[in-house]
């Protein structure tokens, strides 16, 4: 069934207060709920509650056992006779954790014997605990009892204030959870079982006392430190930045192997996917600790951006996420190198959202309609959703944002709002109208900014002139033109900016302004200009669109060489970048291959440029990323010329340069987790992947040493990664090696499994066959599914897109049985195969064989099948 925006109607009932009680049991699980309900007179709609694959014992409606001709149970729904405002309904159904494999609801994590119990409930998780309006605008008062054995589940915890605990009789026990705030079903949760902890005391800007706790199995509880540090931070920041302080007296984390997702901001008890919160120097990566910081974060962020003002449908999830991701942004930034922040979420955009946006299955920041709602938790409600507050904050300026923030909290606290609410509270606090900003909200697919200039030196005047043009996406054939906040600065030739003078500018004589192109096409005009000067455009990334056009090499060289902001300065050489990958591309060489190896030889060269910086300036567009640029994708020669470009940087370097380099790095960093020893590690490895591309011996022996060597896991998988794809003789040892010390770590396994994904072209598919029958494989954990075919499909398209279509296949199979599992995972890792009508003739026809087949097949889950048919969809 579909469901639609537009059909959105007010609930004819609600449950004001809830009160749950859980007899916990592996096997078995007894849920008894009572719930006070509301009825709103205007509608007359008989009792209808959500409940999926619930065995119900029993059923009462104001303390009457009901008959059963009284009520009716469906697949997905339980209606009953009688009820009026006020009524109490109380039900008791019966549970079988160990047998959800979908981890969706109450599940097992770990093994029978160790493992514990815990909750995922949204979107649409909590039907399958209880009956119940499970719906994000009914908000309800929880009471959260929980019983069970004591030695085997110590440990009892739901979201709330604790409200009582005790001893009951067969070694049983009891615990009590109040929740305070009213909050919809999908932020409930619960955990109970042998746990850990850590725990730490925080006083709260406005003076509440609150207990941080963190819990996780017994062995990785050491491995929490790192997650309370950045929870503490993330709570002062939202403080200063937001004036939000946290309102329960408890906050509980809980870490887990087994997970749909990054994380889950249930209220007062938030859930993580282990790989977001546990951390150490010997177990994890540079780029993982600070996932773990953004991720901590963003949970926490979400206790008022999505829990205290929450969504009023699923439509209007990027209210909370999109929001909530911004946020974090925010708090990254000022946490890292704002500079090197945005280059990674731009390159995140532009690598999962921009293809998205350009295939079958785009999708509106609010999409109209869906059929499972969990296929919409994608990096357009997310990633482009971001950008979108970005330009409203931009717009809006600290100040008036922060105003319009506070006032958006304080009219929608309690409340379940939309993304007009929030709209229209930026606007209001700020006298302005943004709704001409809703159309982003509502319109699929990236515009495209073309820009081109032209001087004329007799007036002194540089016109640029903007169009733009977003492509049909399926289901939207028409598109209107968006307001597209500019932001710009002009260059003169020597490197200077120039003051900007536009005739109405509010701000000109500015060295940089934001103009909002909201046509099809339109000129600024800036006078006084006395020589041509040299356009940097969309500066920070102002508006998630693709920039066309003002490619001149000698331009865009001097940008990359002179620009002060980390951000722009890489945001030229990526330009810059692609320019020279189509020449070689085209024409075997060319200019702006040397402007580009020249502008990097100079900067690296340079003293006092950011390591980190430089390494990011040194990596050209991604492999998914150039793919999106063609019509007819060839993979493998995409992969093939990109390799080029990259020897042709390593050449104009200099393989001495290089290496000296190198080894100085080698020599200086320590293993501390500072932002400079970063940084090394990071220009370390992309000198160590280049040199691999130059004089592949050399850079192997290098590797071999770097991995023996390696006081931390940054260095040791970047050694790691360049012995596997360059086919080193010394690869298996270290794997061997690898595996060996990492054999009771599932996080460091995976990468175990991941890095080897990565040998690209023909070998990769024999690789994932042995590994599918390595013995610490299954299709029952999500992380280790992606961590061998997500790495493989998402991040290495040479050796997943082969032209007989055996990647293709071997994929489809392994989503057949993985949706029969758990249909969340098969549905998202299918969405790797989005992009197949834009391959080459071959691999397109291979793919769609693949993807047919794969719909045509019985018994496919909701999740999997939209994504199917929606891929193949004309
Ligand atoms: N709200 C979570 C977050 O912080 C994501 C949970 C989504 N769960 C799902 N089954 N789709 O982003
Ligand atoms: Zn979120």
């Amino acid at each position: 069934p579909t469901i639609r925006l537009s059909d959105y109607r007010a609930p004819a009932w609600r449950v004001e207060r809830v009160e749950l009680e859980f007899e916990l049991g592996i096997d078995v699980t007894e849920v008894a709920s009572r719930l006070l309900l509301r009825r709103d007179r205007a509608q007359d709609e008989p009792l209808r509650l959500d409940g999926e694959g619930l065995e119900l014992l029993s059923i009462a409606l104001d303390g009457q056992p009901l008959p059963v001709d009284r009520y009716r149970q469906t697949e997905a729904e339980l209606e009953v006779d009688g009820a009026r405002d006020g009524s109490v309904l109380e039900t008791r159904v019966r549970l079988r954790p160990a047998q959800n494999t979908a981890l969706e609801g109450l599940y097992l994590s770990g093994s029978r014997d160790t493992g514990f119990l815990l909750t995922q409930c949204e979107a649409e998780g909590f039907r399958h605990i209880t009956f119940f309006h499970d719906r994000p605008d009914v908000l309800a008062q929880y009471t959260v009892t929980l019983r069970a054995d004591r030695s085997r589940f110590p440990v009892l915890l739901a979201g709330g204030n604790p409200d009582g605990a005790g001893e009951l009789a067969d070694g049983r026990h009891w615990a009590r959870f109040v929740d305070p705030h009213p909050k919809p079903s999908y932020l409930f949760a619960i955990v109970a079982g042998r746990l850990e902890r850590i725990a730490r005391d925080y006083r709260t800007a406005d003076g509440r006392a609150v207990k941080l706790v963190i819990w996780s199995e017994a062995h990785v509880i050491d491995r929490c430190e790192y997650a309370m540090d950045a929870l503490e931070r993330s709570m002062r920041w939202d403080e200063q930045a937001y004036g939000r302080n946290y309102d329960l007296d408890v906050f509980h984390v809980v870490a887990t192997h087994d997970f749909n997702m990054g994380a889950m901001e249930n209220k007062g008890l938030n859930v993580f996917n282990a790989k977001y919160l546990l951390a150490d120097p010997d177990s994890t990566t540079d780029d993982e600790y600070r996932a773990v910081e953004a991720v901590v974060a963003h949970e926490y962020f979400h206790n008022w951006s999505g829990n205290r003002v929450t969504c009023r449908d699923w439509f209007q999830l990027s209210l909370k996420e999109g929001l909530t991701v911004f946020r974090e942004q925010q708090f990254s930034a000022d946490m890292n190198s704002p500079a090197l922040k945005r280059i990674e979420d731009v390159a995140l955009l532009r690598r999962a959202q921009f293809p998205e946006d350009a295939g079958p299955l785009a999708h509106p920041v609010r999409p109209s309609q869906y059929s499972e709602i969990n296929n919409f938790y994608t990096a357009t409600v997310y990633e482009k959703g971001s950008e979108l507050v970005r330009m409203l904050a931009g717009k809006l300026g600290p100040d008036g944002f922060r105003r319009g923030m506070d006032l958006y909290f304080a009219h929608n606290d309690g409340q379940a709002a939309t993304i007009e609410d929030f709209l229209g509270a930026l606007g209001e606090a700020n006298g302005i109208d943004l709704s001409p900003y809703l159309a982003w909200y509502a319109q699929a697919g990236t515009p495209r900014l073309r820009a081109s200039g032209r001087y004329d030196a007799t007036r002194r005047e540089y016109a640029l002139t903007l169009t733009q043009h977003t492509p049909p996406t399926p289901g939207q054939a028409e598109k209107r033109a968006l307001p597209v906040p500019v932001k710009l600065a002009l260059f003169a030739r020597d490197g200077h900016m120039l003051p900007l003078h536009v005739d109405g500018h509010p701000r000109s004589g500015d060295t940089e302004l934001v103009v909002v192109a909201d046509k099809a096409e339109q000129q600024i005009v800036f006078r006084e200009v006395d020589a041509e000067p040299v356009p940097s455009l969309l500066r920070g990334f102002s508006a998630p669109v693709i920039l066309e056009g003002m490619d001149a090499a000698a331009d865009l060289a001097l940008l990359l060489r002179h620009d002060a902001d980390g951000f722009n300065r890489w945001q030229a050489g990526q330009q810059l970048a692609t320019c020279a990958y189509e020449t070689l591309r085209d024409h075997g060489g060319g200019g702006a291959i040397d402007a580009w190896c020249g502008a990097l030889a100079g900067l690296f060269a340079e003293d006092g440029i950011d390591p980190a910086l430089l390494a990011e300036l040194m990596t050209p567009p991604g492999e998914v990323e150039l793919a999106e640029r063609e019509r007819e994708a060839d993979p493998e020669r995409i992969h093939a010329t990109r390799q080029q470009l990259q020897q042709r940087l390593a050449e104009q370097l200099g393989g001495e340069a290089i290496l000296s380099r190198y080894q100085a790095l080698a020599r200086e960093t320590s293993a501390g987790l500072d932002a400079t020893s970063q940084a090394q590690r990071r220009l370390k490895r992309r000198l160590l992947e280049l040199l691999a591309l130059l004089d592949t011996p050399t850079a192997q022996l290098l590797a071999a040493q770097q991995y023996e060597q390696a006081p931390g896991m940054t260095d040791r998988l970047a050694a790691l990664a360049v012995l596997v794809r360059s086919d080193a003789p010394q690869a298996a040892g270290a794997l061997a090696h690898f595996r060996q010390r990492y054999a009771d770590n599932p996080l460091a396994l995976d990468k175990w499994f991941s890095v080897q994904t990565q040998r690209t072209g023909e070998p990769a598919l024999a690789i994932v066959q042995t590994l599918e029958r390595d013995a610490a494989f299954t299709l029952k954990n999500p992380n280790r599914v992606n961590s061998l075919y997500g790495a493989w499909a998402r991040n290495n398209p040479s050796g997943f897109h082969r032209t007989d279509g055996a990647g293709y296949r071997l994929l489809a199979e392994r989503l057949a049985e993985l949706d029969a599992l758990n249909p969340q995972i098969a549905a998202r890792l299918a969405t790797v195969l989005n992009g197949w009508r834009r391959l080459e003739p071959v691999r397109r026809a291979r793919a769609r064989e693949a993807i047919a087949a794969l719909a045509e097949r019985e018994g496919l889950s909701r999740n999997l099948a939209e994504i199917v048919r929606s891929m193949l969809h004309e």
